[in-house]
């Protein structure tokens, strides 16, 4: 907003306004402006010294509403922005409601967001939790500026595991048990299966067996196979119901059993495909990788060769201007090798994927090991946080009345944010106390924040936005709110940008400390009326911005808490 002004009032060749953005500085000393342009970057296109620049661009400030002052100083302009123009930009703010940051930058464009991708019979565990909401919150992100987004579950439904589970099922299964119990009975049999393999290896032979049986169509195989299927997906859709997620594809691994040899005719045509003990192969040295390993001795196919034909797949379906797969960094080998693969048959927009790569999680006692069982499912670490944040709404809020909604919003809010907090690349040690601390860098803080503004409202009315002075938040506590919530729609761009939810956690956290700060300074309904109007305005449009911003997160806005 008042930054643009600024900006399109700045024009050197060769610098576009989002260089300009970047070179934006705040002044260390505050009484010498709000903002500082350095000029020494153009001395260059335009030929004269920054001092002179600075002085000349001076001039194209004269009609900006926003400024209070310019001046040029050695070779710097600093800008003094008037307050109280800036704040009544909260007006608009106010005016976009719902819409406030959405953008059309991404117009008629497509983004294919490969996120969750859970594999089927395995347990969803708190390991799939980056994936889901960083994938949730990236679709949200785009989708608010504009892009048609296409959100794809790549399930891991193919392979020797189902061989394996048909086995366990005859041998110790039992239908009822495992409707009941779902996917977690279905991972006892699984383990259990493990533990006997080991002593008995020819079970083995009978899963593989069973495996062949699943390729090659024979109907009591499959029929198992869609059994298995269907009650991982029930199960693991109750959890993308709670955190709020929705795909638009579950086209998976087995999905592309039909659409690997067109991919594999093609390497073969350009020589890519080489031999290798009976395998095939595309060699990679030249790259400092590993070969990339596309049928086993076998005629077995793997789960390169899924993506190789998921690429043209998607490339043919969507058409999409980014393909983005939000996968934990202990793939970046199979990306990279995938995406040079891609290059090397000239698969067309081979630069248009990208693979988002996050750390890992695990739990404050102690990490996990899905092998032996030991995990700790998604579910039951989502039902403790209820538990908890139940636990703490009785205590400080005995009388609310949709206590058991909040509890579920607030941990669940927790779970959500704790992944969506830090750069992607961060491993990341949860603590239920951590996430559920309500003064610290937390959902709970920023819902608890959100909450007290509409606190706020109900007890003072709805501002009267014709009766607003804006000089009563014009002090610094109150600017600093203001130009927070000017920053939003910054935030999500750059968020999508970077592919980084964080900046915008980052951001509504920050302007729940601004938003706090002011409180503690400033009566908001108790002052005198001629305040009251702005001060419940600023309040209102925080609580939207927060609210924005949190469900752009995929975490509730409880109005009371
Ligand atoms: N199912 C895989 C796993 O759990 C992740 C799949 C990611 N997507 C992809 N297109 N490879 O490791």
């Amino acid at each position: 907003m008042f930054e643009n002004e600024i900006l399109k009032r700045i024009k050197v060749e060769g610098f576009e306004a989002s260089d300009l953005v970047s070179m934006l500085e705040v002044p260390k000393d505050t009484e010498k402006g709000d903002i500082a342009l350095p000029c020494f970057r153009f001395a260059k296109a335009l030929r004269k010294s920054p001092v002179q620049i600075a002085n000349d661009l001076k001039e194209n400030f004269d009609d900006c509403r926003f400024l209070e002052s310019v001046e040029a100083v050695g070779g710097y302009l600093n800008f003094k922005l008037n307050r109280v123009a800036v704040a009544k930009e909260l007006e608009t703010v106010l005016q976009q409601g719902e819409n406030y940051g959405a953008s059309k930058e991404g117009a008629g464009k497509t983004v294919c967001i490969d996120f969750s991708s859970v594999n089927i019979a395995k347990p969803f565990h708190i390991g799939h939790l980056s994936t889901t909401v960083i994938g949730g919150a990236l679709y949200r992100i785009f989708e608010k500026l504009g892009y048609k987004v296409v959100g794809i579950n790549h399930l891991g439904d193919w392979g020797t595991q189902f061989g394996k589970l048909i086995v366990a099922f005859h041998k110790w299964g039992n239908r009822e048990e495992i409707e009941k119990g779902g996917v977690v009975a279905l991972n006892k049999i699984y383990v259990k299966y493990h533990q006997e393999a080991e002593k008995d290896p020819s079970l083995d032979d009978e899963a593989r067996a069973w495996f062949k049986r699943i390729e090659d169509g024979d109907k009591t195989a499959l029929d198992l196979f869609y059994w298995f299927k269907e009650i991982t997906l029930l199960e693991v859709g109750k959890i993308y119901d709670r955190l709020k997620i929705k795909f638009d594809s579950y086209d998976g691994e087995s999905f592309y059993n039909d659409k690997m040899q067109p991919v594999l005719d093609i390497l073969e045509q350009k020589g890519l495909l080489v031999e290798d003990n009976g395998a095939k192969i595309v060699k990679l040295d030249d790259y400092d990788m590993p070969p990339c390993l596309l049928v086993k001795a076998d005629g077995a196919t793997l789960y390169a060769t899924r993506d190789l034909a998921a690429a043209y797949y998607r490339r043919a379906t969507y058409d999409f201007t980014k393909c983005l797969y939000v996968v934990a960094y202990q793939q970046n080998l199979h990306f990279r090798q995938l995406f040079k693969v891609l290059e090397l048959m000239d698969f067309s927009g081979y630069e248009d994927m990208e693979h988002i790569n996050f750390g890992m999680v695990s739990l404050e006692d102690g990490s996990m090991s899905s092998r032996e069982g030991r995990v700790v499912w998604l579910k039951d670490v989502l039902d403790q946080a209820v538990d908890k944040a139940r636990l703490i709404i009785s205590e400080k809020n005995p009388n609310a009345e949709d206590c058991e909604q909040i509890a579920n919003s607030v941990g669940i809010g927790a779970v959500v944010f704790s992944a969506l907090w830090n750069n992607r690349i961060k491993d990341i040690v949860f603590s239920f106390d951590k996430v559920l601390n309500f003064d610290g860098e937390t959902a709970p803080y920023i819902q608890y924040t959100h909450a007290r503004c509409c606190s706020l409202l109900r007890k003072g009315g709805e501002p009267d936005v014709l009766k607003v002075d804006y000089n009563a938040i014009a002090n610094n506590e109150g600017y600093e709110v203001v130009k927070s919530i000017l920053a939003f729609p910054n935030a999500i761009e750059q968020s999508a940008q970077m592919r980084e939810p964080c900046v915008v956690s980052r951001h509504i956290v920050d302007l729940a400390e601004k938003f706090n700060r002011f409180y503690i300074s400033n009566r908001i309904v108790d002052c005198e009326e001629c305040e009251r109007d702005a001060r419940l305005l600023l309040a209102k449009v925080t609580a939207q911005t927060l609210k924005a911003g949190l469900s752009l997160l995929g975490i509730d806005a409880p109005v009371i808490m």
